[in-house]
């Protein structure tokens, strides 16, 4: 469930409360972005400013063999219980990761720290206090909303049948989400950022690891399971689960590409512009012997792709060129262009795949104006994936779809740029020959969400 909410200095507690932090709306969001709160029935009883009161029963789920509660889960609702507490001081301020937001109007909050002193076992339904200070929570949201980073440690006191059972003493970072996403004034990233890079291309190779039913489908990545890992195909399964049609998207997606790369003639090059964990270039390297694959994205995910491919039983490494670049900042003409072994005048397909939908249109433009400098070859062309306006403006009423944007905010990767014609597009940007195609022509299937979502080829 996701509520409207309004973002102003002047808001009320009152309006704050009611859009965005009261105990009902806070006890189904904590419960959908973590299961094991639903598993244990765990609820936020009471929200003011400054406080929360949470309760975590007593039930099959939450106790020990002796019948009173899992010390863990006295942490963990610790864990919650506070990090509440502390987000009530952050007025009007969405949650990243729990309200559907984007990334440069949300809070992030993580735990740093606890110590947690169990003092006699609880033998009923435990309820958890956090109080802030009022001197301490006036110091938290003067640090905040001046846009410093909040470190603060918070009390969290817990009773069953009236009597304190354990007392916690937790460390929280409260910071805007935006201050953790690399910029040209400060490159710098942070564990969070990494965290949430990672998260997205591990879902993507969790998707590719798995088959379609679907008969035209039939190409298949053998290594993505095992980039994946089982962070990427949990979050597989969770998308998976609220857009069906997520998984036949990439594989789609996947397949358009290995034609393409099949169809050009004496390919040279291929670029995987935003690579993530795609193993393709592993994967064709056997076949396409003549073939230098170059494989770019942020200096994290090009380190993640060094750890993960060397557990492959090849890794072609003097086929691949890795080079980092921040797209957002860097000239991918020159990044590319300029590397010993790129030569513009051969057969290159470039990719970008799964990409441009979080890039702004300027951004994008930049991009594959790039791109255009780097097939000089009339043989040469950019594949790129688009999904339609509709999507990004939330103007669609595909529940599925929605859902499955909500997925994507809290993974902290929101759609920001979709076109509803990506031939006249690229047009606009100097390419002269576009061929586009939905995912749902590709597939014959008159899907509704697929039809949402098209692959262009374009040469110059
Ligand atoms: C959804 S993943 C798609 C990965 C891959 N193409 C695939 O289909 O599996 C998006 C990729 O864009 C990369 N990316 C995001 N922001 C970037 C930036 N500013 N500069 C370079 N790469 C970026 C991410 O690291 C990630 O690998």
């Amino acid at each position: 469930m996701t509520q409207q909410i309004l973002q102003s200095s002047e808001m009320t507690w009152d309006q704050d409360y009611e859009s965005r932090i009261n105990p009902e709306l806070m006890t189904s969001l904590l419960r959908s972005s973590i299961p094991v709160l639903e598993q244990s029935d765990w609820k936020v009883t009471k929200v003011e400013d400054g406080y929360c009161e949470t309760m975590l029963p007593l039930n099959k789920a939450t106790t020990n063999q002796h019948g009173t509660h899992q010390a863990a889960l006295v942490s963990l609702s610790a864990d919650y219980t506070g990090g509440l507490a502390l987000a009530t001081l952050l007025r009007g301020v969405p949650l990243a990761g729990i309200h559907q937001c984007r990334d440069d109007v949300s809070a992030s909050l993580w735990l740093a720290g606890m110590n947690v002193r169990y003092k006699s076992p609880s033998t009923g339904h435990l309820t958890g206090i956090c109080e802030i200070d009022p001197v301490q929570a006036d110091e938290i949201k003067k640090r905040y909303f001046r846009g410093s980073r909040v470190l603060a440690t918070l009390q969290v006191r817990f009773y069953s049948n009236g009597e304190l059972t354990a007392e916690a003493e937790m460390k929280y970072f409260a910071q805007p989400t935006i201050q953790l996403t690399p910029t040209i004034e400060n490159p710098s990233r942070s564990t969070l950022f990494s965290h949430k890079l990672k998260a997205s291309a591990r879902m993507i190779a969790g998707l590719r690891a798995q088959r379609s039913c679907h008969p035209k489908l039939i190409s298949h990545c053998p290594h993505a399971n095992l980039v994946a890992g089982p962070h990427g195909e949990l979050l597989a399964n969770h998308l998976h689960e609220i857009l069906p049609q997520l998984k036949d998207m990439v594989l789609t997606r996947s397949q358009h590409i290995d034609e393409l790369i099949r169809q050009v003639p004496d390919l040279k090059q291929v670029v995987l512009a935003g690579a993530g964990l795609d193993m393709r270039s592993i994967r064709h390297a056997a076949d396409l012997p003549d073939v230098t694959f170059f494989e770019v994205d942020l200096p994290e995910m090009i380190a993640e792709r060094e750890r993960v491919t060397k557990l492959l039983p090849q890794e072609f490494s003097d086929r691949r060129v890795l080079l980092s670049a921040n797209f957002k900042v860097d000239d991918l003409a020159q990044v590319i262009g300029q590397h010993p072994r790129f030569d513009s005048a051969v057969p290159t397909v470039i990719i970008f795949e799964g990409c441009s939908m979080y890039f702004s249109e300027i951004e994008n433009q930049k991009i594959f104006r790039s791109f255009l400098e780097l097939i000089d070859n009339p043989l040469s062309c950019v594949w790129a994936d688009f999904v339609n306006t509709s999507v990004v403006t939330g103007r669609t009423n595909n529940l599925r779809i929605k859902g499955f944007l909500e997925g994507m905010d809290s993974l902290g990767e929101a759609f920001i740029f979709g076109t509803d014609d990506p031939t006249h597009w690229f047009e606009s940007l100097g390419y002269s020959f576009v061929e586009t195609i939905s995912a749902g022509e590709y597939l014959n299937e008159n899907d509704a969400v697929l039809n949402t979502y098209s692959f262009s080829v374009a040469k110059r």
